[in-house]
């Protein structure tokens, strides 16, 4: 029997679990019945569970013969700020919020990995499995580190994985070396002068001081930027005014700065300061800026990228393992835990459907034998004494 057929036996109590959390979403740091739920199936298989990292972060450890090697697993919990248009018999019940980039999946997968790992128990070593609040941007993962995840558990590696819904099911992909971008957002907030809609000359016009802002911040990318390295700024929020005949005195831009690449990525955010800066001075407004740093770079180690490719190649065959992917745009705070422990991070293809993060994503319930066992595969790999 192999992997994903023993874990297959017992597919049926994972769906369940899926459809139920599915049913239930909560947003970052407020995962308390997602967390409650995880740590309730944890210990009933056995595994010692610590709870609190992060606030809503659960870890669970299990211990295979004796040996020195750890290896973590990591999958994250939270949902997003979205109403669900789907009409799954399990959808939402809770409104405004949605598992849209299912991360219920995920830590399905990751149950589904702890289960078999508990009973099976062959591996040199210990597993150490990291259910993790806040993926969205909200910081989930710095702050389990904060709270000391690696000094409390320390991992020799650590690995992870996304669902894909560009398909095909099965399929895994990767790349070593930087495979997601690092992200900042940012606010500008311009103060210019109100006036009567009738009487331009009295104003400082917050919207057209917004207006050029907007596309003098454009050419950051298109003029100083290498083209060879990409870059993406993106301006996502434009907030003025609220009268037909008024000028409005303030004006809001928001959005987000994707690099791969920490000099651009400087050199971005001093070219914003210093446009703004150049714009507030035109137009006689002020403008005060503020770039706040979300997402670090992801970037796959080369020794647990070739193993994880390893193992994805003889769990699904060769033909369906892409150890070459492009990198994505999207960012993910995985990240900053493999920048505390060597690791690498997968993007496992399900059933084509509505992307991620959009109200009618579903996400494929086959695929999470194959990621479980993915997941421990990598266990009863890497945690082996020769
Ligand atoms: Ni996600």
């Amino acid at each position: 029997m192999t992997i994903i057929e023993r874990i297959s036996e017992y597919a049926d109590e994972l769906v369940a679990i899926r459809h139920d959390l599915h049913a239930h979403p909560e947003l970052g740091f407020e995962e308390e019945r997602t967390s409650a739920v995880v740590a309730e199936r944890l210990a009933s298989w056995g595994i010692e569970v610590h709870r609190g990292l992060g606030k809503t972060g659960v870890v669970g450890i299990v211990q295979g013969r004796p040996g020195a090697r750890r290896i973590g697993l990591r999958a994250d919990m939270d949902a997003l700020p979205i109403e669900e248009t789907t009409n799954l018999p399990y959808r939402s019940k809770h409104p405004g919020k949605m598992h849209a980039c299912g991360h219920d999946g995920h830590t399905t997968i990751l149950l589904g990995a702890a289960r078999y790992l508990a009973e099976t128990r062959d591996f040199d070593g210990a597993a150490v499995l990291i259910f993790q609040p806040a993926e969205e941007g909200l910081g989930g993962a710095r702050a389990m580190l904060a709270d000391g995840l690696f000094k409390r558990f320390p991992c020799d590696e650590v690995y992870g994985l996304h669902n894909s819904p560009d398909g095909p099911r099965g399929r895994i992909s990767l790349r070593t070396g930087p495979a997601m971008a690092a992200a900042d957002f940012f606010d500008i907030r311009i103060c210019g002068r109100g006036a009567h809609g009738a009487y331009p000359h009295q104003s400082i016009d917050a919207a057209v001081v917004a207006m050029t802002l907007g596309q003098a911040l454009q050419t950051v990318v298109s003029r100083n930027a290498d083209p060879l390295k990409a870059a993406v700024l993106s301006i996502t929020q434009i907030h003025a005014g609220a009268a037909y005949n008024v000028i409005p005195e303030r004006a809001h831009l928001a959005g987000t700065v994707r690099t791969f690449d920490d000099e651009l990525r400087t050199l971005v955010s001093r070219r914003i300061r210093e446009v703004a800066a150049g714009v507030a001075a035109a137009f006689g407004a002020t403008i005060e800026v503020e770039i706040r740093d979300i997402f670090s770079v992801l970037r796959n180690h080369p020794e647990q990228a070739a193993a994880a490719a390893a193992v994805a190649r003889e769990l699904v065959g060769a033909d369906k393992v892409d150890a070459a992917a492009e990198p994505a745009m999207g960012s993910e705070d995985f990240a900053d835990m493999l920048l505390a422990v060597p690791g690498a991070y997968v993007w496992l293809g399900q059933e084509p459907g509505p992307a991620l993060h959009n109200p009618g994503y579903v996400f494929d319930d086959a695929i999470i034998p194959i990621g479980a066992a993915f997941l421990a595969r990598l266990v009863e790999t890497r945690a082996r004494s020769e």
